[in-house]
């Protein structure tokens, strides 16, 4: 059927993304037969001849796919072109390179240019695109762009106005991969798809929502982006407002990329802003210590490699969002991120009211709410927390879990988020990609956090040792309104 044709340029091409990611994602698409006809060219400072380069795209799919059948003709796709950013003659060189594997491979003209490497140079790449007529081509052209899209509103439009010169809103595919993840985007199909659930999605019925995102590792060996950009622009401007956007946002009239990017934009435009003397009552941060893990001392962060010994960057975000509209008044989105927490596990959890009267009531025991758990990762499952008779004579409730476990039915088949965006980026279904307006909305809401986070010194950093669950404002910030996290980092029913 109608197989996706294109030649893909990979701008960063020896980095960390192309090697874990785009590559064994390709070749996935490749053993499935997804692809139509296809080459790719990586690009790079490095100069490496096309055999070297081949032989790394092998290594990175036998390493992170874990296959080898069909290597060689598959990396035979791949070529290789020695480049240097801001030099003209090497855009004219890719163009050649470009028409003639249009040509050998009949790609049609189509072209993808995925910019997998350092920021600072998306938009002299675009400009540089446009100048040496590589966007001149009679098939498509697209621009598939890596976060981070600037740090603040300001320079994110900067850096819009100078890709949009070259490249128009509906060409260019913003990356979140969290967008690609088959539990984000089983939200709007669990919301949309079942009667139980949206007639009690709003304010009447849910006390509130919790989103955490928590990761063991520590900042690894990017002290020096994460020390630019802490967990504030790392994941909480795009990834956990991407999870909130959907949560919050109308049904869509339609399942068509425009309708829902504009209903997740009314939803971002719902946000109630922050005045920069109310950021400490929304939004705190913390920056992990030391701390004993598995037996093993890991470091502060502050002792991480390319990290400034008296660093004010947080490795911890928590915050409570308000949606001022219709449906979400009153209640409180909290959200939470952090990194060399206790569990890698990323959930959101939907809290209802409590039922109007207990007619169990016990002294000293309370009835569990209901809750709706959308397990992201590790595993991924819907789990739904309920209370049922205990099995005997008296009639005593107990907490039950109905639970379903999309990892252990369908994991095999269900391709990873690179995978994913990688084919809509080349069928042009931009759904699961941000749009401009989305992009500027929650830059605009982030920056009133960061300017004061920056101009404030936080006194109390470290405020968490490594292998935690964050520093304890995290937990007051939701005493304050009488609710608490709930800790649920493993998929286990029943429990
Ligand atoms: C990236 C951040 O966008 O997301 C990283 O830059 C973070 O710092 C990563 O580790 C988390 O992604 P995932 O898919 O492992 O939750």
């Amino acid at each position: 059927a109608n197989k996706p044709t294109a030649l893909i340029v990979i701008f960063g091409a020896t980095g960390d993304l192309a090697k874990r990611k785009l590559f064994p994602s390709i070749y996935r698409l490749f053993q499935k037969e997804k692809m139509g006809n296809f080459a790719v060219v990586g690009v790079a400072r490095r100069p490496l001849t096309e055999e070297e380069f081949q032989a790394n795209v092998k290594d990175s799919v036998t390493t992170f796919a874990g296959a080898t059948e069909n290597i060689d003709e598959f990396a035979s796709h791949f070529y290789y072109h020695s480049h240097d950013v801001t030099n003209e003659a090497s855009y004219i060189k890719l163009r050649e390179m470009a028409e003639s594997l249009d040509e050998q491979y009949e790609l049609s003209g189509n072209r993808i240019f995925y910019l997998a490497m350092a920021p600072e140079f998306f938009g002299t790449i675009a400009e540089q695109l446009k100048a040496q007529n590589l966007t001149e081509t009679k098939g498509y052209k697209r621009l598939v762009i890596e976060k981070p899209f600037g740090t603040s509103f300001d320079s994110a439009q900067i850096l819009n106005d100078k890709i949009r010169t070259a490249f128009s809103e509906d060409e260019i595919y913003r990356i979140d991969h969290y967008l690609g993840k088959e539990m984000v985007q089983n939200i709007e199909v669990i919301r949309f798809s079942n009667a139980l659930f949206e007639p009690l999605w709003n304010s009447r019925y849910i006390s509130n929502i919790q989103v955490t995102s928590s990761e063991v590792l520590g900042v690894e060996e990017r002290g020096r982006y994460y020390e630019t950009s802490g967990a504030l622009r790392d994941m909480v401007q795009n990834h956990l407002m991407q999870m909130v956007a959907l949560l919050a946002m109308e049904p869509p009239i339609r399942l068509e990329t425009e309708e829902i990017r504009s209903e997740k934009v009314r939803a971002l435009r719902s946000l109630r802003p922050l005045k920069k003397d109310e950021v400490g009552q929304y939004f705190v941060r913390g920056q992990y210590d030391e701390g004993v893990v598995d037996g093993e001392t890991l470091p502060a962060y502050r002792n991480e490699h390319m990290v400034d010994p008296n660093s004010n960057t947080e490795t911890f975000v928590a915050g409570k969002l308000m949606i001022d509209n219709f449906r979400w008044a009153g209640v409180p989105f909290y959200i939470r991120t952090g990194k060399r927490m206790e569990a890698k596990s990323t959930r959101i959890v939907v809290q209802f009211k409590d039922i109007p009267m207990n007619l169990y009531y016990k002294p000293n025991e309370t009835l569990n709410p209901n809750l709706l758990v959308i397990h992201i990762q590790p595993e991924e499952g819907i789990t739904l927390h309920l209370n049922a008779k205990k099995s005997g004579k008296n009639i005593e409730t107990q907490p039950v879990q109905l639970a379903y476990s999309s990892s252990k039915v369908d994991r095999i088949n269900t391709p990873e988020a690179y995978e994913k965006l990688l084919f809509d980026s080349m069928r042009g279904d931009a759904t699961n990609f941000t749009h401009w307006d989305e992009v500027a909305l929650s830059w605009k809401f982030v920056d009133t956090i960061s300017e004061v986070w920056e101009n404030t010194k936080e006194t109390s950093f470290p405020n968490y040792p490594a292998g935690s669950t964050g520093p304890k404002s995290a937990d007051q910030l939701l005493e304050e309104d009488g609710n608490f996290w709930w800790h649920i980092d493993k998929f286990e029913p029943n429990c």
